[in-house]
């Protein structure tokens, strides 16, 4: 059934699915949109094609999907929400709480999601014990981004202290680089504070801070520390910073304009799409201090509830697809990001791949595997967007590190 069949009456409609529960149309809402992005996305559209079921395509730009999300809110209040969608952490338990949501039950028994899916990722994608999603990937947020060339006339290689790193930003800035590409948006200014608050306070502080939201953790010394440490990012990024789009930060490390960009592993998904190849064209290496730690975030599909058997059908159908072995390597091999199941081979990634699924793996045995705050998975949508309001603020002058520290502590304590 197409969409212009939705127009039809009950009588017709039910006349229909008795004949055949044919799978209808997906239609997927996402925010993929830049070069890399739309590479991976296309992975996941011709799979479906492969099966006979097309695509109607919903793209709402804007990294880390707030956009996204203001998008959905208004399709689900009309009353007509798109069959799958593209969600992160906490929001979908929150439309799961809504009672907004499928459920996936009957094809994650056939394919035996609960074995091979981390119980991080179950986490987010059940809900009263029922599967509601199904995840894509697994992204994290600590890592940096160097152009390989710029760091070989420098003379420099990969900074391991926080210290190196600001003095290998120094020396790009003294050589007329950009030290630091940064796109000047709240979500990529939260973006980079994960990588800082670990790299000043280490795991457990992380976790105080953003996923117990200890008072004590969120004004303490540390976190003006960290503050400090986002302050000195800020002094090697370029004037023409606000507004630019993660993506574009990216081309600037790509192109050699600058040195390194603080970002989740998607940035390697643009370096891939510019026929970059990591080791020799490119570097990526986790925040300084902040190794053996994994921020993460996973992209997963939110089936939404729909009463058209085909609806259901085509739901059924992308969900299955979407998690077998052989989608999620092909999947996550041009997305940057690593498989949300873990009985994926590493054949076909790259350096930076395999070094994404071998730390992931040891960061889940470790106890180092933590919610990235500003992708969604260490708190809700309200205590985030406090945080991101904090950070941006303080990123734009508005505050000193301690009064930012202060800040943080009253607007979470609002928002909660
Ligand atoms: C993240 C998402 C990634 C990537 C990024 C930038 O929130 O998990 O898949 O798309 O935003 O758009």
């Amino acid at each position: 059934m197409k969409r212009a069949s939705k127009l039809m009456g009950t009588v017709a409609l039910g006349l229909l699915t008795a004949v055949s529960a044919q799978a209808e149309d997906v239609e997927v809402l996402h925010w993929w949109t830049s070069g890399g992005e739309a590479a991976a996305l296309n992975v996941l559209k011709e799979d479906l094609q492969g099966q006979d079921i097309g695509w109607n395509d919903m793209p709402v730009a804007g990294g880390g999907g707030e956009a996204a999300m203001t998008t959905l809110r208004a399709r689900v209040t009309a009353g007509n929400p798109p069959t799958a969608v593209q969600m992160l952490g906490f929001d979908i338990q929150d439309w799961a709480a809504e009672g907004a949501l499928g459920n996936l039950n009957d094809v994650a028994a056939a394919e035996g999601w609960d074995a091979v899916v981390p119980a991080a990722l179950q986490a987010f994608a059940k809900y009263d014990g029922n599967w509601i999603s199904a995840p894509v990937n697994v992204h994290s947020t600590n890592w940096v981004w160097a152009n390989k060339a710029v760091l070989d006339e420098l003379g420099l290689g990969v900074p391991s202290t926080w210290e190196e790193f600001v003095a290998a930003m120094q020396a790009a800035k003294d050589a007329g680089k950009v030290g630091l590409a940064h796109g000047g948006q709240a979500w990529q200014e939260a973006t980079m504070f994960d990588g800082v608050v670990l790299s000043a306070g280490g795991p457990d502080f992380y976790k105080k801070a953003f996923i117990d939201l200890d008072p004590e953790a969120l004004g303490s010394d540390t976190m003006v520390e960290a503050f400090k440490r986002m302050e000195t990012l800020r002094s090697y990024v370029d004037d023409n910073f606000s507004g630019r789009d993660w993506n574009l930060a990216s081309a600037m490390v790509i192109n050699g304009e600058a040195a390194f960009q603080i970002m989740g592993d998607w940035a390697k998904g643009e370096f891939l799409n510019a026929g970059k190849v990591p080791d020799q064209d490119f570097l990526c290496f986790r925040v300084p201090g902040s190794e053996g730690v994994v921020t993460f975030n996973s992209d997963q599909f939110a089936m939404f509830n729909v009463s058209e058997e085909g609806a259901k059908a085509a739901q059924a159908a992308m969900a299955a697809s979407i998690m077998a072995p052989s989608f999620q390597s092909a999947f996550n091999v041009v997305k940057g990001s690593v498989p949300a199941r873990t009985d994926v081979p590493q054949d076909d990634f790259d350096a930076c791949g395999k070094k994404g699924m071998d730390q992931l793996a040891e960061a889940a045995a470790n106890g180092t595997l933590l919610g990235s705050m500003a992708h969604g998975h260490a708190n809700r949508a309200g205590v985030k967007n406090a945080i991101y309001d904090v950070v941006t603020a303080h990123f734009n002058g508005e505050f000193s590190a301690e009064e930012a520290a202060e800040e943080l502590v009253n607007a979470v304590e609002t928002a909660m």
